[in-house]
C-alpha cells in the first residue's frame, strides 16, 4: 500500500480520472446553487444533480471533482466515534449520459490497486441484490472471485437523495481483518461492525425520485461515484482514525494545546477534543461560502456547530474566545486543496469571532437559567425541561436545542423536544401570519417539466423590449391548459421573450401581451425551471391558447429605472470596496424600478463621511461615463481576470459577465445601462445594520435621484420662508429660535 498525504491522494485520484478525459472542475461551494429542496452539500454529485436530470446541458460529459461536503446527519456520533465528522472531502467522477458500468467499475478496481496499490485480496465488493450486469463485470471483466461478491439490498446498495437522480450503487470494501470484527465466520460486508471499511462508492444513476418516491428511468443514465477522502487517507497513513489524518491532526494538537490536555489521555476530553477540530473545519467552509449566523436554515446549522464547538472547549477549560486560533490552522492545512481560502482569512475570522463572542455573552446567562430550571423540576420531582423552557433558550439566549439537551444531559435531564417543536412551530406560524402568504411557482414545477422537454424560452430581453413569439404553454394553479380567457390569471410561457425573469435580486419586467382580438397585463416572469420562462399575464380581453403568436412588450420606463439601479448596484459595491475594504461583499441585494437595496458584509456602521464618500465615488464613476458591456466569459477565465464572484456560482462553462470601463467587473445575469452616465445621479438614502456583521444601504437613481433633490430643495425653501430668510440663512435662524426658546424657558 502506498503511503499518500491528503494532499497527494486528492491529486492522484484527480489526475488519474483527467488522464480518461474528465474534466476537472473546482469544488462547488457548501450552498447548494439554485437548489431550495437542499440545505448543503452533502455529497459530490450535488452541483450536477440538473446534469443527471436533464433539466440542464452538462459542461463537459466527464467531470471529476474532489468536493467539499458537510453533512449534520451523524452529529450525534462526531466525537464519539473515530470516523465520523459533519465536514468531509469526497473524490468523484461522474457521467452524463457518457460512460456507465462496464467503463467504471474496472476504473475503479485499475485506481486502487494499480495506483493506491491497496491489496486485491483484501478487497471486497457489494452490489444491489438484483444487478447481475454488475455482478458479471466484477467478476468476469475484473477477476474478483465469486465468494467476495456480496448483494445487499435497498439500505446499503441503491443511492438516493430523497427527490433528485438516484439508483444501485456497488461499493468497494477493504478488509481490516478478523481482529477488526464480530467474529461472527459469515461475516461480510453489510455487517454492522468496523471489520470491513467503505471506500468507495459507484452509484449507477439510472431513475429520478419524486415527492412520493415514484422512480422514473432517465432519458440518459449517468455515473457518480464517492470515495471518502478521510477515510481512504487514514487507511493509506495507517492512522487509527480520521482525526490522525496529516490534514486534520495539527488541528486537533492545537486544541490540545489551548486546552493543555493530552490526546488520548481520557475519553471524555477526547470527544471534545474531536467534537472542536470537526466543527472548526465545517465553520470555516460555511462561513467562507458565504453563510452567516442565524436561527434559521443554513445559519442555524453554522450556529450549532459553532456554539457546540465553543461549548466543548469550556468543557475542556479553554479561558475565553479561542476558534479562531483553531481557525487560523485549519486554513493553513486546507489551503493547497482550497485555495480559494486565500484572502478570506480575515473575513471568516471576523464572522466567527462575533458569533462566538456573542455566545460567550449569553452562555452565562442561558446556563443559569437552565441550572435553576433543573433545581426546579427536580424539586417537582420531574427530570425533563420543558419545551417552552428549551424554546425560551433557543430564542432569547441562542442556545441550539441539540446544546440544552447535552447540558441537561450532564444531570441527567431530557428535553421534551416535541413541546420545543410545538412552541418554534407556533412563532413560525405567527411570523407567517404576520408576513402574509404569498404564492410560490416553484411548487407547480411538474407541468413546466413537461414544457421544458418540449424546448426552451429564450431571453432577448438584453437587447430588445420587444419581441413576436408563440405561446409555448399555458399553466393555470400548476396544471397545463389549452386557452385562457378574459378575466383569467395564466402563466404564460413563451418561446422567446424580452421579460426579464426575476433573479440575482433583480425584479421581473412588467408588460403587455398583445394578439389579434386580445390582451393582457404581464404582471411578474420568473424561471421556475431552467430554460422555461413563464409570464403572470392579467387577461383583459379575448381568448389566448397555446400556440397563439403574440407580441411581448416590457414597460419601457421601469425597465430604465431597474437598468439604473442595476447598474448603480454594481458601483455602489466597488466603491464601498474601495472606501471600506476589501471584506466588503454583497450578502443580497434587491433591484427594481423604484430603488436599490444592497447588503453587505461590514462590521460597524458606516460614518457619514464615509458614506458621502461613497455617494461621491459612485457619481464620479458615473459622471466618467464609463462604457457597460455584457461578455459571456468561461468561469476561470472570468475569475482570473478579476471579477466579483457571488458565493455559489454555479459550474458550466459560462459565466456572463458585466465590465464597467476599468472600473468595475462582476458576474451577472441582470439588465443594465449602456454606460454610467445614463444613471444620472445616485442619492443615498440610508444605512443600518440587518443582521450581525451585515450592513444595508438603499438607494435611488436617475429621476427618482432628482426627485429627492428637489424634494429636499423644497422643504429647505419652505423653512426658510416660514423664518422669513433665504437658505443661507436658514441654519443662522433656526439656531436663533432654538436660543431664544432656551431663554424663555429660563
Ligand atoms: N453520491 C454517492 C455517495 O455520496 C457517491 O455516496
Amino acid at each position: 500500500m502506498k503511503q499518500l498525504s491528503v494532499d497527494e491522494l486528492r491529486t492522484a485520484f484527480l489526475e488519474f480520472f483527467q488522464s480518461k478525459d474528465h474534466a476537472l472542475l473546482p469544488s462547488a461551494p457548501l450552498v447548494p446553487h439554485g437548489d431550495p429542496t437542499l440545505l448543503l452539500t452533502g455529497a459530490g454529485m450535488i452541483p450536477f444533480k440538473p446534469y443527471f436530470l436533464g433539466h440542464e446541458e452538462p459542461p463537459y460529459p466527464r467531470v471529476t471533482t474532489c468536493q467539499r461536503c458537510l453533512r449534520t446527519i451523524d452529529i450525534d456520533n462526531v466525537g464519539i466515534t473515530d470516523r465520523h465528522g459533519t465536514f468531509f472531502e469526497m473524490l468523484g467522477n461522474f457521467s452524463f449520459g457518457d460512460y456507465f458500468k462496464k467503463e467504471v467499475i474496472p476504473w475503479a478496481w485499475e485506481f486502487v490497486t494499480e495506483h493506491l496499490e491497496l491489496p486485491a485480496a483484501k478487497l471486497w465488493i457489494s452490489i444491489y441484490e438484483d444487478d447481475d450486469e454488475a455482478h458479471d463485470i466484477w467478476r468476469d471483466a475484473v477477476g474478483i472471485p465469486e465468494e467476495r461478491i456480496v448483494r445487499l439490498g435497498r439500505e446499503d446498495n441503491f443511492w438516493e437523495i430523497g427527490v433528485g437522480p438516484c439508483g444501485p450503487c456497488s461499493e468497494i470494501h477493504l478488509d481490516r481483518g478478523p481482529e477488526h470484527g464480530c467474529g461472527d465466520p459469515n461475516c461480510q460486508p453489510g455487517c454492522d461492525c468496523e471489520r470491513y471499511l467503505e471506500i468507495w462508492n459507484l452509484v449507477f444513476i439510472q431513475f429520478h425520485q419524486d415527492q412520493e418516491g415514484n422512480l422514473t428511468p432517465l432519458k440518459s443514465k449517468g455515473i457518480d461515484t464517492g470515495m471518502g477522502m478521510e477515510r481512504t487517507a487514514a487507511l493509506m497513513q495507517g492512522a487509527k482514525s480520521i482525526f490522525e489524518v496529516d490534514v486534520i491532526r495539527p488541528i486537533l494538537n492545537k486544541v490540545a494545546a489551548l486546552a493543555a490536555v493530552e490526546y488520548g489521555s481520557e475519553a471524555k476530553a477526547d470527544i471534545s477534543l474531536r467534537v472542536i477540530t470537526d466543527h472548526c473545519r465545517s465553520i470555516t467552509f460555511l462561513v467562507h461560502d458565504g453563510v452567516l449566523p442565524s436561527n434559521e436554515g443554513r445559519g442555524y446549522v453554522l450556529r450549532r456547530l459553532l456554539r457546540r464547538a465553543a461549548r466543548h472547549g469550556r468543557l475542556l477549560g479553554i479561558q475565553g474566545k479561542f476558534l479562531n486560533d483553531v481557525v487560523d490552522v485549519v486554513i493553513q492545512q486546507m489551503m493547497v486543496g482550497y485555495p480559494e481560502l486565500s484572502g478570506r482569512e480575515e473575513y471568516i475570522k471576523r464572522v466567527i469571532g462575533l458569533e462566538e463572542q456573542r455566545f460567550h455573552e449569553t452562555l452565562d446567562q442561558g446556563t443559569s437559567l437552565l441550572t435553576q430550571l433543573i433545581r426546579k423540576e427536580r424539586e417537582a420531582g420531574t427530570s425533563i425541561i420543558q419545551g417552552a423552557d428549551a424554546f425560551k433558550l433557543y430564542d432569547t439566549f441562542g442556545f441550539p436545542l441539540e446544546l440544552t439537551r447535552e447540558i441537561a444531559a450532564e444531570s441527567d435531564f431530557t428535553v421534551d423536544e416535541e413541546g420545543f417543536r410545538i412552541a418554534m412551530q407556533a412563532q413560525r406560524d405567527r411570523a407567517r401570519a404576520a408576513r402574509g402568504e404569498t404564492g410560490y411557482l416553484g411548487e407547480d414545477v411538474e407541468a413546466y417539466k413537461t414544457i421544458q422537454e418540449q424546448g426552451r424560452s429564450e431571453f432577448v430581453g438584453y437587447t430588445q423590449l420587444e419581441a413576436e413569439s408563440a405561446v409555448t404553454a399555458l399553466v393555470t394553479e400548476g396544471v397545463l391548459v389549452e386557452q385562457a380567457t378574459a378575466g383569467d390569471t395564466v402563466h404564460v410561457v413563451l418561446q422567446q421573450t424580452p421579460f426579464y425573469p426575476e433573479g440575482g435580486g433583480q425584479v421581473a419586467d412588467r408588460g403587455a401581451l398583445t394578439w389579434p382580438g386580445g390582451h393582457g397585463v404581464v404582471e411578474d416572469a420568473r424561471r421556475p425551471l431552467e430554460g422555461v420562462i413563464a409570464h403572470k399575464v392579467m387577461l383583459k380581453e379575448g381568448t389566448l391558447r397555446a400556440g397563439d403568436l403574440v407580441t411581448a412588450k416590457v414597460a419601457e420606463g421601469e425597465r430604465w429605472d431597474t437598468a439604473r439601479h442595476h447598474t448603480g448596484t454594481h458601483l455602489l459595491h466597488k466603491a464601498l470596496k474601495d472606501i471600506l475594504g476589501e471584506h466588503v461583499n454583497q450578502s443580497g441585494s434587491y433591484v427594481g424600478p423604484d430603488r436599490l437595496r444592497f447588503d453587505f458584509t461590514h462590521f460597524e456602521a458606516v460614518t457619514p463621511d464615509e458614506l458621502q464618500a461613497v455617494e461621491r465615488s459612485i457619481n464620479e464613476a458615473v459622471m466618467a461615463n464609463y462604457a457597460v458591456e455584457s461578455m459571456v466569459k468561461d468561469l476561470q477565465e472570468a475569475k482570473a481576470m478579476g471579477a466579483m464572484a457571488l458565493f455559489g456560482e454555479k459550474y458550466g462553462t459560462h459565466v456572463r459577465v458585466i465590465k464597467i470601463g476599468g472600473y468595475s467587473l462582476e458576474l451577472c445575469g441582470g439588465t443594465h445601462v449602456p454606460a454610467t452616465g445614463s444613471i444620472g445621479l445616485v442619492r443615498i438614502l440610508s444605512e443600518g445594520s440587518v443582521a450581525a456583521g451585515v450592513r444595508r444601504i438603499e438607494a435611488v437613481a436617475g429621476s427618482l435621484a432628482l426627485d429627492t433633490l428637489e424634494s429636499l430643495d423644497k422643504t429647505v425653501r419652505q423653512a426658510a420662508a416660514t423664518l422669513q430668510t433665504n437658505v443661507e440663512g436658514l441654519d443662522a435662524a433656526a439656531q436663533r429660535i432654538v436660543d431664544q426658546r432656551r431663554l424663555l424657558e429660563k
